[in-house]
Order: C-alpha cells, then structure tokens, then sequence
C-alpha cells in the first residue's frame, strides 16, 4: 500500500496554499482503492479528526482552510478506451486521473466532437461529473454517458447513468445527495462523429474570424478557446486560484429588471427555465471593500480579487486559505448589501 505521512499539499492544489495531509495515499486502480480503505482504521484510529478523507483529483477546484488530520486519497487512475461506436456516435471511457485537457486533446487528434468548447479546463476527468464543469456554452452533462464509482461504505461499485447523476448548473448529486461516499474511477462519454458546433457563445465567433478560420474544424474551436481563456484567466502555475470562486447568481425576471432599472450595465442571461444569470463578475466588480473602490484588481496581503476577471479569487504566494476564504466572505457580504443577491461558493470549501 502506497501510503506516505505529514505530506505537504501545496503541490497539490492550484490555490498554491500550503497545508499538510496526515496521511496521504495514491491509487491507480480499484484493486489498490479498496485495499486502502480496507486498511484505513489500523492508521487513522485514535487520531484527532481521523474521520475525514479527502478525494483528490487536479487540486483546481479546492479551497484549504487548514491541515487535512485524516486521509487524502489522490486518484490517479488512467487509461482511455474506445468501448463502442454506431453510425453517429463514440463511446469513450476514461480513467478519473486522467489530465481533463489532455483527454480533450487525444479526442480532437482522433476526430471525434463534442469536448472542444471545454479545452483547457484544469483538473482530471473524475472531477468533471462532480463539478459537471462547463465553459462557452456547452456543460460536461452534454457528452456524459455514465461513469463507475465505488462506493466507500457498501465496498461495492454502482454504475451511474446520466438520470442518477442529477446534473444541473455546477452541480451533482456527488456534490450533495452522496458527498463523500463515493470516488468516481472511470467516465464514459458520448462523443460525436459529426461535429456539430457550438460557437455561439460570444467571443468564440470573433476569435475564429480574428484567426481567419474559414472552414470551421473541432481543433479551430478548440484553439480558439484555449487563447479566450489564457486571454483572461490567470495560469495557476503563475498565481495561484481555482477558476471563479462563485457561482453565477439566478433571479427571478422581476428581481432582474429591478437591479437593471437601478444599475444600467448589469450583466445577465436567460435561463431555459425563465429566470435569470447574472454575471458575478460584474456583480463583483461594482462592489468593493469601501465606497469608491473596486473588488476588481483588490489585495489584501497576498490574497486578492483578479484584475482581469472579478469572479476569480486569486493568491499572490503565501495566503492562507483563511486569507482567501475572510476575503471571499467580505465579498459575498458587499455584493448582498449591494445588490440584494447572495452568492454561492462555486469552489469547496475543505477545513480540517
Ligand atoms: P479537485 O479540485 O481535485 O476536486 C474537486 C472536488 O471533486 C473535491 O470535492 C474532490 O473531493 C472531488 N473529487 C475529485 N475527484 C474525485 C473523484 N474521482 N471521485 C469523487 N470525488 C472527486 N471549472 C469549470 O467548470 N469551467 C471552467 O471554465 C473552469 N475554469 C477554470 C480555470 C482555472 C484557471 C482553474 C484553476 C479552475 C477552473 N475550473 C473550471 C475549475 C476546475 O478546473 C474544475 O472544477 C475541475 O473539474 C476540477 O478538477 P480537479 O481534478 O482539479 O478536482
Ligand atoms: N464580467 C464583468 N467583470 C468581470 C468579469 C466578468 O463585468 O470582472 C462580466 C462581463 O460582462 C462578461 C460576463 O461577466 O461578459 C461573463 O464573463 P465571462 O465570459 O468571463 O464568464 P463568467 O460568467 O465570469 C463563466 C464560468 C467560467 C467559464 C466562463 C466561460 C461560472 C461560475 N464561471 O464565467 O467557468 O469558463 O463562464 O464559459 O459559471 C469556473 O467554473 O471556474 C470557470 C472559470
């Protein structure tokens, strides 16, 4: 069993926040899973918090707020197999630790559409149905076919079908019905023979004609997101941040229409069930720690607010994720003042 003491997660975290793992073991298969957790009492009993365990992946969507006293399971199972294809689709299974992007890209060198408007995500792929990530129109419950996972108390693996997964805007039953009883091993994707393309979300279109596309191809949408993105979101192995800290806020329509009536400029798109998004950037950014001052572009010791993208918390080199967690709820405080709107943490929260 591979499993290691005091381990130092600042390497493993895209925040850059420095926090130690009691225990911390990887796995790269199921086998190696179940004998981890068969054996977890003999090194975790008596210890202080020894109940907890964290599943990790890429670390680019977690937010420290303290050593982690239990267990920390890194999920590096591979592997990508072709399972079956028909006139219209492939099926494609990959392990959870597998790299996000570069299972994007091996798709895109083999033709087959669907993951381009999600390039450049960070993280692995077992995150991408928890997180159910999403980007430039198209959300990961779009190609998601099922995936495998096990379960931590019933030692035994369950099938998830697109239905039981209950995906919605960030969201997953992994993240609420089933949090913590599960580490997802593999994900099956439904992928397209025939691109059809999605390249109505904004800047897509703009940045295929700045590049002279003149026939659209999957690696052309691809690389035209991937410079969008790298345009406005900080690199994590830069400055240290997990992508938007919040979640965009929903309204009713009346909510909407009275905040834009007050404040010409407000950001915001409909939803299919007839509510509204609003951009948190923007809600954000006409916020600020005192009047006259922006979050946008804010400091506060070595934790800020992204100069290019509001809704990004980002870390200079040595914040706590404290710093970062006080400073995100002195947000969160100033936009509901504000606006009357409260926002979710898109990011998960792990203390000790
Ligand atoms: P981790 O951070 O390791 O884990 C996230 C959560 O999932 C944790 O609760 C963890 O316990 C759980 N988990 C991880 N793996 C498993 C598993 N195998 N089984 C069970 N639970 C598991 N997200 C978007 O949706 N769209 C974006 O456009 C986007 N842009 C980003 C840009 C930047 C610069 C950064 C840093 C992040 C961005 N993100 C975005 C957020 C992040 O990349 C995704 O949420 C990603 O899916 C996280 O993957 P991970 O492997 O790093 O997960
Ligand atoms: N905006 C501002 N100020 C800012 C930032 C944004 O006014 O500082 C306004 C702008 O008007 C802009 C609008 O907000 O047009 C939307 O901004 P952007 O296109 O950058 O997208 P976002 O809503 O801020 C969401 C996702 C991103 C995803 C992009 C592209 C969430 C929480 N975030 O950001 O996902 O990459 O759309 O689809 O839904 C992530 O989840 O970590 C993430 C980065």
């Amino acid at each position: 069993m591979n499993l290691q003491e005091n381990v130092s997660l600042k390497p493993f975290n895209s925040f850059g926040i420095s926090a130690n793992a009691r225990f911390f073991a990887r796995f790269a298969s199921q086998e190696e899973l179940a004998e981890i957790l068969e054996n977890r009492q003999q090194f975790l009993s008596g210890k202080a918090g020894a109940n907890n365990m964290l599943v990790l992946g890429g670390g680019s969507n977690i937010l420290l707020t303290g050593d982690m006293h239990g267990l920390v399971l890194k999920n590096e199972i591979k592997g990508i197999r072709e399972l079956h294809e028909d006139n219209e689709y492939v099926y494609v299974q990959a392990g959870a630790g597998e790299n996000w992007h570069a299972f994007v890209q091996y798709c895109i060198s083999r033709n087959w559409a669907g993951l381009e408007n999600l390039s450049l995500i960070p993280g692995n792929v077992g995150a991408s149905p928890m997180q159910n990530i999403g980007a430039y129109g198209v959300e990961l419950e779009d190609l998601f076919w099922d995936l495998e996972a096990w379960h931590i108390g019933d030692k035994a693996l369950v099938t998830f079908t697109h239905q039981d997964c209950a995906f919605g805007y960030r969201e997953s039953v992994f993240k609420r019905k089933y949090r913590g009883q599960f580490v997802i091993l593999r994900v099956t994707f439904r992928l397209r023979k025939h691109p059809r393309f999605n390249t109505g979300y904004g800047a897509i279109q703009a940045e295929l004609e700045k590049a002279g596309v003149k026939e659209v191809t999957i690696r052309a949408v691809s690389d035209a997101v991937i410079r969008i993105r790298q345009s406005k979101l900080p690199d994590p192995s830069q400055l240290g941040n997990a992508g938007s800290f919040f979640k965009n806020p929903s309204v009713s329509v009346s909510q909407y229409e009275a905040l834009a009536q007050i404040h010409p400029g407000l950001t915001a798109y409909a939803n299919a069930d007839g509510t509204m998004k609003l951009a948190a950037g923007w809600l954000i950014e006409h916020c600020g720690p005192v009047p006259g001052i922006s979050w946008k572009g804010f400091r506060r010791g070595d934790a800020g607010c992204h100069e290019k993208q509001a809704l990004v918390l980002v870390n200079y080199g040595s914040a706590s994720g404290s710093d970062i967690y006080s400073l995100s709820e002195d947000i969160l405080q100033s936009v509901k003042e504000k606006f009357g709107v409260e926002l979710e943490r898109e990011v998960n929260i792990v203390g000790s």
